[in-house]
C-alpha cells in the first residue's frame, strides 16, 4: 500500500504490490584502479546509464561494472532533441538520485555542455559538484584539446573517463549525429587524442559511433580500458543507454542497440487492465481500502 507521495504507510504491509524483488548481483564491486586493470585481462566490462533510483536499483542488482549517469538522460527523460539542454544542475540532481539508492558500483557522472569548455578552474568546481551528489569519477567528450581542463580535474584527485569519438555535445559540429573516423585522416587522429588522453591519466575511454577496425586500433593502442557503443566488439568492454536494453526508449533505436525487454508494452498493458478494473468498479477490492 503506498501514500500518494509513493511511501510505505506505516505500519501498513505493502498489500497488493506485485513481488519486486531483483537478482542477487554477481560481479564484485570495482573500484577506478581496478577498472583500469581489467585492460591486462579478464571479462568485457559492462556499463550501464542510469538517471535515477529505480534504473539505478536495476543496474545494481543486475550486477554491471559501472553505472553511468549519462547526459543522454536529456533526450531519454527530458525530452530534448539533443544532451546540449542539460544543465549542472540536471546532472547534479539526477546523479544524487543514482547515488542515493547506494549502488555498490563506480558512478560515472558526465559533465555536461559548458560545464568543462570555460576553463580549468570552472572545471574542476563542476565536477567536484558532481562528487560531492555522489559521483566517483566524471566523464567529459573530447581528445587533446581538453587536455588543460583534465589535467585540472585529475589534479583535483577526481577519476576521469574520456569519451571519443561520436560525441554528442558536438552535434552542430559534426552536422549531425554521424558515424565518425570513417576517412584515415580523421582516424589517425582519433588514434592520437585517445593516446592523449590516456596519457594524461583517464582511467578509461567511452568509444562511440567509430567503424570496428578503428575501435579495435585504438583498444590496442591505449594503455586503459576501451568502452564502446555503437564501436564493434573489439573494444575492452561495452556500454547501452538503460531505457534502450529494457524497451524504454521509443520506437526508433540505432542498429548498435539490442533490446532484451518491452517495457513501454507491459506497462501500457498494466495501466490499461488498471483503468479497465476502475471502470468497472473492480478497483479497488475490500483488502485495498481502510475500514
Ligand atoms: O550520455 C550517455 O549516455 C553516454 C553514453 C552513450 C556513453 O555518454
Amino acid at each position: 500500500m503506498s501514500s500518494s507521495d509513493g511511501h510505505p504507510m506505516a505500519g501498513e504491509p505493502e498489500a497488493g504490490r506485485a513481488d519486486r524483488s531483483l537478482p542477487e548481483r554477481s560481479a564484485p564491486k570495482l573500484s577506478v584502479p581496478a577498472i583500469r586493470d581489467r585492460k591486462h585481462g579478464g571479462e568485457p566490462l559492462v556499463m550501464v546509464t542510469a538517471y535515477d533510483a529505480p534504473s539505478a536499483r536495476v543496474a545494481a542488482a543486475a550486477g554491471v561494472d559501472i553505472i553511468l549517469v549519462g547526459d543522454s538522460l536529456g533526450m531519454v527523460v527530458l525530452g530534448y532533441e539533443d544532451t546540449l539542454h542539460v544543465t549542472m544542475e540536471d546532472m547534479v540532481s539526477h546523479t544524487a538520485a543514482v547515488a542515493r539508492t547506494g549502488p555498490p558500483q563506480v558512478i560515472v557522472a558526465d559533465m555536461p555542455w559548458t560545464s568543462y569548455h570555460e576553463g580549468p578552474a570552472k572545471a574542476v568546481t563542476n565536477a567536484a559538484r558532481l562528487v560531492r551528489a555522489g559521483a566517483t569519477a566524471v566523464k567529459l567528450e573530447g581528445g587533446t584539446k581538453r587536455l588543460k581542463v583534465l589535467q585540472a580535474i585529475l589534479d583535483a584527485e577526481i577519476p576521469v573517463m574520456g569519451h571519443l569519438g561520436l560525441t554528442p555535445q558536438s552535434v552542430h559540429a559534426m552536422g549531425g549525429f554521424r558515424v565518425q573516423g570513417r576517412n584515415r585522416a580523421d582516424g589517425k587522429m582519433l588514434v592520437e587524442d585517445a593516446i592523449a588522453i590516456a596519457d594524461a591519466g583517464c582511467f578509461a575511454i567511452v568509444l562511440e559511433g567509430i567503424p570496428e577496425d578503428l575501435a579495435a586500433q585504438i583498444t590496442r593502442s591505449v594503455p586503459v580500458p576501451t568502452i564502446g557503443i555503437g564501436a564493434g566488439g573489439e573494444c575492452d568492454g561495452q556500454v547501452l543507454v538503460f531505457h534502450d536494453i529494457v524497451g524504454l526508449g521509443g520506437k526508433r533505436a540505432p542498429r548498435f542497440v539490442r533490446r532484451y525487454a518491452d517495457l513501454e508494452g507491459l506497462a501500457g498493458e498494466a495501466v490499461a487492465r488498471w483503468a479497465t478494473d476502475v471502470r468497472a468498479h473492480r478497483f479497488p477490492s475490500a483488502e485495498e481500502a481502510y475500514h
